[in-house]
């Protein structure tokens, strides 16, 4: 049963994301907000900065660091974020699955209904959905709220990036089981297996693919690439040989919290997604869709997903704050924080060079090399018009906003940090962190995940940053400060 589990839960690996590889300098038209008032390549000497409008200091935010450059906004898709969030959670983006009944069988039915779904749906976990397939057969799926929602101290947090999600197992190793259960049940042809067979098909391929070390290492952007690879560009069709040789090695990303697209002009941590967000969110259609007009109709509901999406909030930090030190920790924050991360409503969208971020460059690295899939990416359906997508990853890691950071643990792109004490103080930053597992265990004051520092590499609980892709350096921009500074800082950013 708990390999069942396990399994049914890799099945999520929509993917969405990614690409790796070469810079096509492809022009993105640049829309340009009133307020940028340049793009250039390079830095931007004239971002508008915001007067400082707090009681105290006349601490200017200053200019866009040497070594980091600006990315411009792309033209999006309006959409209404109700129809969004309801295709979101029961839409059939994911069009192959599990037979319900061998599903509700195997896993159990759950009661808490926690998303208010109805009907098949309001008895599986938030993170499937009940769909029907194209032959009408009811099977479940995988949703996106596999990676991108998490219960924290006992809420479900929509658009929490789920660092809790296993992608340890070889997916692929469970389906001779679901074979047998679907066979036994309906017969080998039937409806059912058919229903079962797109589904089937990827996890196979993907399996062995997509595999990671240590949970909170998420493979979504290597699942991503294996199933382009898998895929004919223009038809979209499924193809037995792959387009390119595929490798098992996985360069693991964290989960980014939904919330902070809405400031984004690019997606992702290299802010390769450019173009039309939507379309490039719908790639987890790439699992189980037949050809280009099934992806054209779920790419017609994507505006609304990313409406909905735009629509999130970052949480508020549940704990007690001193306002008097979050005061003086938001002074720190200007001074030394502000001019990459935006303050308030004032967000400046900057790629920060790999030799000033000092952060683990595999990711990066390995999105450069790849340019087979980039380049089959901004040939495919993904990148005609309209609403033409682009990968076009950087040499470098966006700084992200921060609003609802207290809850984002584990930090930075690869989540090799447990908590906002060790993240501006590197030299505390532990090689080999453990976490129990349990959502509740989160340190509100650290602000981040409790763990418990090992000495050698451990299980799949236990973080280990000396593997590839997994390196907990760089980003010491806290190093600097006073332990009476860096406490304030977080007393701050436990209010964003
Ligand atoms: C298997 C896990 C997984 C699933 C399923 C998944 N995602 Fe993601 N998603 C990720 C990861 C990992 C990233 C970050 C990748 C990176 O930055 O390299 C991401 C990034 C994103 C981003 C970019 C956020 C940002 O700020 O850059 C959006 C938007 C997004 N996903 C939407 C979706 C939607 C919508 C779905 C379902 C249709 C979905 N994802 C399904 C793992 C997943
Ligand atoms: C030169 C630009 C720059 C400066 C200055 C800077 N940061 Fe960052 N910060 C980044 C980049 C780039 C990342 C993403 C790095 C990565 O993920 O590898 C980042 C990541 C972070 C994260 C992790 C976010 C997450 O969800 O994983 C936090 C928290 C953070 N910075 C806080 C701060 C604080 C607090 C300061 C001031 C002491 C600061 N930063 C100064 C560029 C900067």
């Amino acid at each position: 049963m708990i390999r069942f589990r396990t399994f049914l839960i890799l099945l999520l690996l929509q993917v969405v994301i990614l690409w790796q590889c070469k810079h096509d300098p492809f022009e993105l038209e640049e829309q340009i907000q009133p307020t940028d008032t340049t793009d250039t390549a390079t830095d931007t000497t004239d971002t508008v900065i915001p007067q400082d409008t707090t009681t105290t200091d006349s601490i200017e935010i200053p200019g866009p660091p040497a070594g980091t450059k600006f990315i411009p906004s792309s033209p999006q898709r309006p959409g209404n974020a109700s129809d969004g969030r309801d295709y979101l959670v029961t839409g059939d983006y994911v069009s192959s699955g599990i037979p319900y009944n061998i599903f509700t069988l195997v896993n159990g039915t759950d009661p808490s209904n926690q998303l208010n779904r109805s009907g098949d749906n309001s008895n599986i976990s938030y993170s499937f959905t009940a769909v029907d397939a194209p032959n009408g057969v009811r099977v479940v799926a995988a949703n996106c709220l596999q990676c991108h929602a998490q219960e924290l101290n006992g809420e479900l947090i929509m658009g929490l990036g789920n660092s809790l999600a296993d992608f340890t197992t070889d997916q692929s190793s469970g389906i001779s089981l679901l074979d047998l259960a679907v066979t036994s049940t309906y017969g080998n042809p039937s409806p059912e297996w058919t229903a079962y067979q797109p589904f089937r098909q990827a996890v196979t391929a993907t399996g062995p693919y997509i595999v990671s070390e240590k949970i909170g290492a998420n493979p979504a952007d290597k699942l991503a690439t294996v199933l382009a690879a898998y895929r004919d560009g223009e038809s979209l069709e499924w193809q037995q040989q792959t387009n390119w040789p595929l490798e098992t090695s996985v360069i693991p990303s964290d989960v980014p919290a939904w919330w902070l697209l809405k400031k984004k002009n690019a997606m992702f941590a290299t802010a390769s997604g450019k173009g039309d967000f939507a379309r490039i969110m719908m790639a987890s259609g790439l699992l189980t869709l037949e050809d280009k007009t099934q992806a054209e109709s779920i790419d017609s509901h994507f505006d609304d997903v990313l409406a909905y999406l735009l629509s999130l909030t970052a949480p508020a930090y549940s704990g007690n704050i001193n306002t008097t030190m979050a005061g003086r920790g938001e002074k720190v924050f200007k001074a030394n924080c502000a001019s990459c991360h935006g303050y308030e409503e004032y967000y400046p969208n900057l790629l920060v060079d790999l030799d000033v971020v000092g952060t683990d460059p595999a990711l990066a690295e390995v999105q450069q090399s790849n340019a087979q899939f980039t380049n089959w990416y901004n040939n495919s359906w993904f990148a005609s018009a309209p609403n033409a997508a682009l990968m076009d990853p950087e040499y470098g890691y966006l700084a992200p906003p921060l609003d609802g950071v207290w809850a984002t643990a584990p930090y930075l792109h690869n989540a090799s940090v447990p908590n906002l004490e060790t993240l501006l103080n590197s030299s505390a930053r532990p090689t080999y962190w453990t976490r129990s597992g349990s959502s509740s265990d989160y340190d509100m004051e650290a602000v981040g995940w409790s763990y418990t520092e090992s000495t050698s590499p451990g299980g799949k609980w236990t973080f280990d940053t000396t593997l590839p892709g997994y390196g907990n350096q760089g980003h010491t921009f806290g190093d600097a400060l006073s332990d009476e500074e860096r406490t304030a800082l977080i007393e701050y950013l436990k209010t964003l």
